[in-house]
């Protein structure tokens, strides 16, 4: 089976699409032309990488698949293929769902006698000579989801993800684009691997032209060994056509991950996370005074983090002991649940439970645990080892401790946090991180299955966990360590490229940024935490009068607008000056737009380029106005524009002419709001 096309919906007769693009037969080369197929297979003269890599003990080294079942409807197909000399199955499922979104799965069967033993399967679509380019993410601790983007050379780029989580430096998605490809326009071609362990993407441009995207798990050296009638699923992978340029991508991603049935529904809980407000100092009355200041602004889920349990003083001591410590809270957690909840707030919990430090109860009694090769110990990272939830017994440890708090206190949520790589992550003997991930997803959904209504937090040193195969059994991400919001804007807008913004959690940080020591406005720190799922992550008891009530009606503004924030389209203008960002949520029905203007650095024309806002009905009239839902931001002029306080425009108007934008210190921004009159 061959994919002729993978690009613009076609239509009218294509019953001639697979005469008409035929190649030659060149000189010097096979004496037929050849294509990959979905099986892109050395027998068949394919010179590229290989859908399906493996061998037997004996043989199976080389795979000639034929298709022996084939089943299509309008949007799906089902393709098995055999190869009855290395007794080989491969069922292959395409989903096109309504959205131009493409899910790929495919399960490989051992139909021997003897082992096969498999090194990968990747999914690889077609990319046509248009894409020249190919865009991805890289990144680290506190700065993920940076863009490269480059030209496509002959040759193979790969970017491969070996840390056992998906990780700071792990591309959320690969894409190919043409060069003229931006965020309103042009033709891209992405693919986004449904999975949270090892993983390779790979964009290929083979010695006669042919260029292709892949994608799948990175298995490490004897990690699936099928025996007779065993199977291995490979991660799905979520690929997206678009015509719209890169926001039209992440408005199929969006629309795809929001229509899944695990889909959180609620209006998602404005949170104060007590980790940059508290650190490890639990002091019940002084967590209390936060609470009390949480509740006057308008809170509605606190998490109390990382330091609650058994020894964990700092983070040298206590994961793998999931119970509470005395020392901290010595009549238990209920005192401050019961605290929070009478007040109408949520109670959320932080926990690590892949992790262990050596210095532990559960580490003492069982040293066996942890993802380790031979006799040897893995590095330890951040004091810590990784627990082997393939071992029954940690399995069954972790999910006991976890159930025995959440069963015996209120608790809604808990965020799930993974902070160190996982390296020479052996499973008795064998490679590990596949079990690993199975393992935890398995451990999320028994969680949920025990308790129906929790809602579950993905956190790893931040963003290190964000993609698409742990979002079926979390609710929510926590973007970033980092909550400077300077920073943060770049995070967030590149993160939405694949992730809608209610599962990004957006937090305001503390006015002097904990991370990077920078000093921002309170009204910037607002309106970059407002475009996700907001909350909070400071000692609010430091907020003056002032900026306690600048808080309270910013939190009202986001609970009025969550709705509208949380289900329409996002918007990022190609905004003409790199200095700054032009962003916001805008309804499908043209009917309203909420916008944000952020001036990342100082222009150096006195005035900004106006904003022209492109997706408006070019005849009907909007009113235009500027929104400060925490206080306006820090000018440098005397005057500003007329028009901040209402005018009315074309939709017209708004995309060629625009309007002229006040000059801001930098690292501020305000919004704008555009409503159909
Ligand atoms: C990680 C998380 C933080 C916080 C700490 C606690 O770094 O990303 O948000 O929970 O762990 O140790």
């Amino acid at each position: 089976m061959i994919i002729r096309h993978w690009g613009a919906r076609l239509s009218g007769d294509n019953s001639q699409v697979a005469l008409a693009t035929r190649t030659s037969v060149p000189n010097s080369g096979f004496d037929a032309p050849i294509t990959p197929g979905i099986m892109r297979e050395s027998a068949r003269g394919f010179l590229g990488q290989q859908s399906l890599t493996g061998h037997g003990k004996v043989g199976a080294w080389s795979t000639k698949f034929e298709v022996t079942q084939f089943q299509s409807s309008p949007s799906s197909i089902d393709v098995t293929l055999q190869d009855n000399f290395a007794c080989l199955e491969v069922r292959v499922h395409f989903e096109m769902d309504t959205y131009g979104v493409l899910t790929e799965r495919a399960t490989v069967t051992n139909l021997g006698e003897a082992q096969y033993y498999l090194t990968d399967y990747i999914h690889w679509l077609p990319l046509p000579q248009e894409a020249t380019q190919t865009l991805d993410f890289a990144g680290r601790w506190s700065n993920e989801r940076n863009p490269q983007r480059r030209n496509i050379a002959a040759g193979t780029w790969i970017r491969d993800s070996r840390e056992g989580r998906s990780g700071h430096n792990f591309s959320i998605a690969q894409i190919a684009l043409t060069q003229e490809t931006n965020f309103r326009a042009g033709q891209a071609w992405a693919i986004s691997i449904a999975w949270s362990g090892n993983s390779q993407y790979a964009v290929e441009r083979i010695w006669d032209g042919t260029q292709s995207i892949g994608g799948g798990e990175l298995l490490l050296p004897g990690e699936v060994v099928l025996s007779k009638g065993e199977s291995y699923e490979a991660p799905a992978l979520i690929a997206v056509y678009s015509g719209d340029g890169l926001d039209g991508v992440s408005s199929s991603y969006h629309s795809h991950i929001r229509s899944r049935q695990s889909h959180p529904k609620r209006p998602r809980p404005l949170t104060l996370n007590m980790w940059e407000a508290v650190y490890f100092s639990h002091d019940e009355a002084n967590i209390r005074k936060i609470v009390d200041v949480a509740a006057e602004i308008g809170v509605e889920r606190v998490v109390l983090d990382d330091g609650w349990f058994h020894s964990r003083r700092d983070d040298r001591a206590g994961l793998g002991d999931w119970v509470i410590d005395p020392q901290v809270w010595p009549q238990g957690l209920s005192p401050i649940i019961d605290y929070i909840t009478a007040k109408g707030i949520e109670f959320g919990l932080w926990f690590e439970g892949e992790m262990v430090n050596v210095d532990s109860d559960l580490y003492r009694a069982h040293p066996e645990w942890i993802l380790h090769e031979g006799q040897r110990t893995p590095p330890e990272w951040r004091n810590q080892q990784v627990l082997d939830l393939g071992h029954p017994g940690a399995f069954d440890h972790v999910l006991s401790q976890v159930d025995a708090i959440l069963s015996g206190h209120n608790i809604s949520y808990i965020k799930w946090d993974h902070n160190r790589t996982l390296v020479d992550a052996g499973h008795l003997g064998q490679a590990g991180v596949r079990r690993q991930t199975q393992a935890i997803y398995k451990l999320f959904d028994q969680l949920k299955a025990r308790h129906p209504n929790l809602e579950i937090e993905s956190c790893a040193s931040g963003g290190a966990r964000v993609d698409l195969g742990v979002i079926d059994h979390v609710d929510r991400f926590w973007t970033s360590d980092n909550n400077d919001a300077l920073a943060r804007q770049t995070i967030q807008r590149w993160t939405m490229q694949v992730i809608p913004p209610e599962l990004l959690g957006t937090h305001i940080g503390p006015t002097h940024g904990h991370q990077t020591g920078r000093t921002l406005e309170l009204s910037f720190r607002a309106v970059t935490a407002l475009f996700g799922h907001a909350g909070i992550e400071w000692d609010i008891t430091e907020a003056d009068a002032k900026a306690r009530k600048a808080l309270a009606t910013w939190v009202t503004f986001y609970k009025a607008n969550r709705g509208f924030l949380h289900s329409e389209q996002m918007v990022r203008v190609d905004y003409p000056n790199s200095s700054a960002y032009l962003h916001g949520v805008q309804a499908a029905d043209r009917s309203r737009g909420l916008f944000a203007y952020v001036q990342l650095e100082p222009t150096i024309a006195v005035h900004p380029a106006p904003m022209k806002f492109p997706d408006f009905d070019p005849t009907a009239s909007y009113l235009v106005k500027a929104i400060y839902p925490a206080g306006r931001p820090r000018y440098m002029l005397s005057q500003t524009p007329e028009w901040l306080t209402g005018v009315t425009l074309s939709g017209s108007a708004l995309a060629h002419v625009g309007l002229s934008v006040p000059i801001l210190a930098p690292a501020n921004a305000f919004l704008i709001e555009i409503t159909r009159v």
